[in-house]
């Protein structure tokens, strides 16, 4: 196991009806916030309503700022920090999901930076100071209510990128289930992918002796494995989204990672397919992670079939570890496939050529990935085995 730090600072305030409580923690940061949100979901739901009550109750005034899309984009971003500027705002409140914390994760940097924030991304800058932000989770998937990570697009050349820094983890992050129900199934079934990804990007590594937390990932991956579906068949399950939203968080919080080495190179893949076409980010990682796992999976034999064994419950073939892994793959893709998820660029309706250009996006800043190193070619083999 390898030396580490380990830092997740965030206030968790979980459980039923805690959204009441945005106003009490908001409060104690500032008496006038930036109240960010998305495409309207929330004001369907009426958790816009609540959200303002409590924030009135408190006395904490705010500007809305709505309209974040999923693969949040810069423009929108530069706008906020405009508007924090203009009303020297120094709080920002995300209601929804990785999207719209991103979103305002990249305002709150951006807001005290004298130049474009765009710089942090590509990157020729780092922030060394961001607004304090706080979090109302409607989804459970990209961990983003307690991660260091902050992924923006870039509408000019369709770039998604991300930065990582400890600044960006929110102040606090309210994560009540019940605010699931009324997601789509696909953005059910995408969250519970995302969240798995998190997980594996951090178990295969090359790492020994990280026996603790090779059990921790094992059970956060099987506690999505049972209770995702059940969210699927019954979206107002409080108990299957309570393990699901808690699993959530703690996927992509850095604890799983501790002592070890993540991967990555699925993430920094994906991010190419969701960046130039568009499509939900869990919906590319159920394409390309099967995709790496058998481009890779013989650079650590023992670790892939430990991954079949354990989480997948495949019988081992003692004489053939390579049969054990494969069938443990395979029977991940069919679990994808039951939420109702693609495992084929044709899945997400990608029928057209960039290959090429994303294996060369991919990899302009060096090889991805750390179980195995992979070089351009590499993802252009990944990615051309995901055509299908
Ligand atoms: O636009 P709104 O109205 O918010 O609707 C959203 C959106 O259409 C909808 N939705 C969310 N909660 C809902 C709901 N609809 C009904 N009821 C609810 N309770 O779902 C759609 C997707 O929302 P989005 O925020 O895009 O989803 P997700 O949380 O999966 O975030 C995806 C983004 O996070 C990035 C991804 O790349 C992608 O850009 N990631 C961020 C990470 C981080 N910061 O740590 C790590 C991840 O690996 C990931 O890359
Ligand atoms: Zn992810």
């Amino acid at each position: 196991m390898r030396n580490f730090e380990f830092l997740s600072p965030t206030r968790i305030i979980f459980g039923k009806d805690t959204e009441k409580q945005v106003g009490e923690q908001t409060k104690n940061f500032s008496k006038h916030i930036l109240l960010h949100y998305g495409g309207g979901s929330i004001k369907k739901s009426g958790l816009y309503d609540t959200v303002v009550q409590s924030l009135k109750a408190a006395g904490v005034s705010f500007t809305a700022l709505g309209g974040v899309k999923p693969n949040p984009r810069v423009s929108l971003v530069r706008k906020g920090i405009e508007i924090c500027r203009e009303q020297n705002i120094d709080f920002i409140l995300a209601v929804g999901g990785g999207s719209v914390i991103d979103s305002a994760k990249a305002i709150a940097a951006g807001v005290p930076y004298e130049g474009d924030v765009w710089d942090f991304f590509r990157p020729v800058a780092e922030p060394k100071e961001a607004l304090p932000i706080g979090v109302v989770l409607t989804i459970p998937a990209s961990g983003s209510e307690a991660s260091k990570s902050c992924v923006i697009t870039n509408e000019e050349g369709w770039y998604k990128r991300s930065m990582n820094f400890n600044i960006l983890r929110p102040q606090f992050s309210i994560l009540n289930p019940a605010l699931a129900y009324t997601l789509p199934a696909y953005q059910t079934a995408c969250g519970a992918a995302d969240i798995m990804a998190h997980v594996m990007e951090r178990y295969f590594t090359n790492e020994k002796h990280v026996d603790f937390t090779d059990r921790l990932c094992e059970a956060t991956l099987k506690t999505i494995i049972y209770n995702g579906p059940t969210a699927l068949k019954e979206p107002e399950n409080y108990d299957a989204w309570a393990e699901i939203m808690w699993a959530g968080a703690i996927a992509h919080n850095d604890f799983l990672g501790t002592g070890r080495v993540p991967d990555g190179a699925s993430h920094k893949i994906e991010h190419e397919l969701s960046g130039i076409y568009d499509v939900a980010h869990g919906a590319g990682l159920t394409v390309v992670f099967p995709a790496w796992m058998r481009y890779v999976y013989k650079h650590n034999m023992a670790r892939f079939e430990q991954f079949a064994v354990r989480v997948w419950e495949v019988d081992s073939y003692f004489d053939n570890p390579e049969k054990t892994i494969l069938e443990g793959i395979q029977r991940m893709e069919n679990f994808f496939l039951s939420l109702g998820l693609p495992v084929t660029m044709k899945g997400l309706d990608i029928t057209d050529d960039r290959i090429e250009e994303m294996a060369a996006k991919a990899t302009e800043r060096g090889p991805v990935g750390n179980l195995v190193k992979l070089y351009k070619q590499d993802v252009y083999e990944i990615l051309q085995s995901c055509r299908k």
